[in-house]
């Protein structure tokens, strides 16, 4: 679908986590797992400058969602919305899981927010049996919508208050999967791809940049890889694990 612009009305915007929400909005549109938006709820002279972009969590029946985490001025205005506020939204935008190439057993890897992309991810997944193991720094959130779209779910937390106390990649046997997908913080992105790498899995990771165009046009979210130096914009924000690490 090509990128536009479109002028959006809210439906919802609640906390289901400590400082994340979930906010449903109206788009008419098609998104694919993976792909993102730029989103805008306040004046082209308002602070900040740049709109903010957000993966989709889910898109069905004219709704789009997005789960979110308020980290900045941008997220907070997000996060004041109420229903019937506008909203603009450009997308969708980059590439996304390559979900109809994906068979078999597949392993959904987050860390905290980057939990917002494989739920629509899991929805797309078509002849797959999926286990999703995810951390969280403490309580999690957001896994309702999992069940029945999964056939596990392992929960690890640095607190050692829910699941498994330490990081979620110790939970992980990549070598027992068909293929890994995978989202959250960078360390973590890095060691569940190295050890799908490893084990000869293929592996997709889903990467996250300060972003100012969101189109591949301003060079602000490029980053070098072992095959030279990619947008995530544009060549992403979804990789295998091949294009952005080296073994
Ligand atoms: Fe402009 Fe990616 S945000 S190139």
């Amino acid at each position: 679908m090509p990128v536009k612009l479109y002028s959006s009305k809210v439906l919802s915007n609640r906390p289901v986590g400590p400082g994340v929400f979930l906010l449903k909005t109206i788009y008419e549109g098609a998104a694919a797992p993976g792909q993102f938006f730029m989103l805008r709820a306040w004046g082209t002279a308002e602070a900040p400058l740049l709109s903010r972009p957000i993966s989709v969590h889910d898109c069905a029946d004219g709704i789009l969602c997005f789960l979110y985490e308020v980290r900045g001025v941008g997220t907070a205005k997000l996060a004041a919305l109420r229903p019937g506020d506008k909203l603009s939204l450009t997308g969708p935008c980059g590439n996304g899981f390559p979900v109809s190439a994906v068979k078999g057993r597949v392993a959904l890897v987050a860390g905290g927010i980057g939990l917002a992309p494989l739920l629509y991810t899991a929805k797309c997944l078509k002849n797959c049996t999926a286990d999703l193991y995810c951390g969280f720094r403490d309580e999690p959130y957001a896994l309702d919508p999992f069940a029945g779209l999964v056939r596990t779910i392992e929960v690890a937390t640095d607190t050692g208050r829910f699941g498994h106390k330490g990081f979620v990649t110790d939970l992980l046997d990549a070598a027992a999967y068909d293929c890994v997908i995978t989202c959250g913080p960078e360390v973590m992105m890095e060691k569940t791809a190295k050890s799908a790498m490893r084990a000869g899995v293929p592996v997709y990771v889903s990467k996250e940049a300060k972003m100012a165009c969101g189109i591949g046009a301003c060079l602000g979210c490029s980053f070098e890889t072992p095959m030279g130096r990619k947008s995530v914009c544009k060549d992403g924000p979804v990789f295998s694990g091949s294009e952005v690490y080296a073994l």
